[in-house]
């Protein structure tokens, strides 16, 4: 049995927020953004509009209608998001309820920028044990408002944006050569504190109080030199366990897409990796990190642009909080 990439869509912000939209609010500049992240602007949510889970039914609608595929074949969702519409109930049954799904289950899961890769794993185990035949996979993130936009926060202010992406994985019993071939995950948890967002969490006894709010303790905080190092290691650790694995050389890679993290570190694994331009796929210069909807976001515009034929040899790589990481290939 084979899990097969059936469609893939995906749903951004109309609100561009650039560069010097940022100069304005914060002590920042497009020089040091670009230089330093590859970033010229990213998309934020419009409040009464867009939510996590309306961006990702947007995104799913694009994927059914690219699969050639009816909602009511949809046996199971899976949501991938650190920032979903309510703590609870998650965005995958708020997004079933907006797409009129019938009463199939709805996960959340929250790998944060591996969440993609995560459920991508779930997608394929459970059609392979022959659970479930088509499933609708979600990335969708709003993270403009868990960003603190005062100097304190520029680090972070600069690199994150919101977003949506969406697959339709679909079962295959006859096919042989094409689909996902292999999924490598890890995490480790010693470093959850280097970029988080603790509050409202349940470890306080009241889980919002002023000086969570003064402390910007309800924002994301992030060692960027900390992360930026860890995921460049993993990055390479997990695509070149995912190589082995399928007996492959970087050479025969037709397309890598890495979680759009940061473009430095895009170029750093290319470099490594001894890759061309065209074997790698960027495109966070317009949407910066949206986290879980990254990949598939990039996936969907790769896709659209024709550089992901029938045939290709695909690698999806992330890193993110947690720390969460990990590979997939899949021959297309
Ligand atoms: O999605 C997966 C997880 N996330 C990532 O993979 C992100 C990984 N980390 C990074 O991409 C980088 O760490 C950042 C782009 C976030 C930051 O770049 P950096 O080169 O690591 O900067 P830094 O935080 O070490 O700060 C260097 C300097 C500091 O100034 P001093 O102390 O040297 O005077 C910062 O205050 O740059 C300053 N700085 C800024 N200056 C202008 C930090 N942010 C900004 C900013 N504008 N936005």
């Amino acid at each position: 049995m084979r899990s097969i990439v059936k469609g893939v869509g995906h749903y951004v912000p109309e609100n561009v927020i650039t560069n010097a939209d940022l100069e304005k609010m914060m002590d920042t500049s497009d020089e040091w953004i670009v230089e330093r992240t590859g970033i010229h602007q990213r998309r934020y949510f419009t409040e009464g509009k867009d939510t996590t889970s309306s961006m990702g039914a947007r995104a799913a609608e694009m994927a059914l209608e690219r699969a050639q595929m009816k909602k009511e074949e949809i046996d199971l969702i899976i949501f991938a998001t650190l920032s979903p519409d309510y703590n609870f109930p998650g965005s995958g049954v708020l997004m079933q309820r907006q797409m009129g799904l019938s009463t199939i289950p709805a996960f959340d899961i929250r790998q944060q920028c591996s969440g993609f890769v995560y459920g991508l794993s779930m997608a394929d185990a459970y059609i392979k044990s022959g659970i479930y035949k088509n499933i609708l996979l979600v990335g969708a993130e709003v993270q403009s408002n868990i960003i603190d936009h005062s100097n304190k926060g520029r680090h972070i202010a600069v690199i994150f944006g919101d977003g949506a992406g969406a697959v339709v994985i679909s079962a295959d019993e006859k096919e042989t050569e094409r689909g996902i071939l292999s999924i490598h995950l890890h995490a480790e948890g010693e470093y959850a504190e280097e970029l988080v967002l603790k509050h409202p969490g349940s470890i306080r006894k009241n889980r919002m109080t002023v000086d969570i709010i003064e402390n910007e303790e309800h924002r994301a905080h992030m060692n960027g030199p900390v992360v930026f190092k860890h995921a460049v290691s993993r990055f390479m650790e997990v695509i070149n366990e995912g190589l082995e694995a399928n007996n492959l050389t970087p050479k025969q890679i037709d397309l890598l897409i890495p979680h759009q993290a940061n473009l430095r570190i895009s170029e750093y694994i290319q470099k490594k990796m001894g890759l061309n331009d065209s074997q790698v796929f960027n495109n966070i210069q317009k949407y910066g990190n949206t986290t879980a909807a990254s990949i598939p976001i990039a996936l969907s515009e790769a896709w659209e642009q024709g550089k992901v034929k029938n045939g290709d040899l695909l690698c999806l790589a992330a890193f993110g909080s947690g720390f969460t990481w990990g590979s997939t290939f899949v021959r297309w």
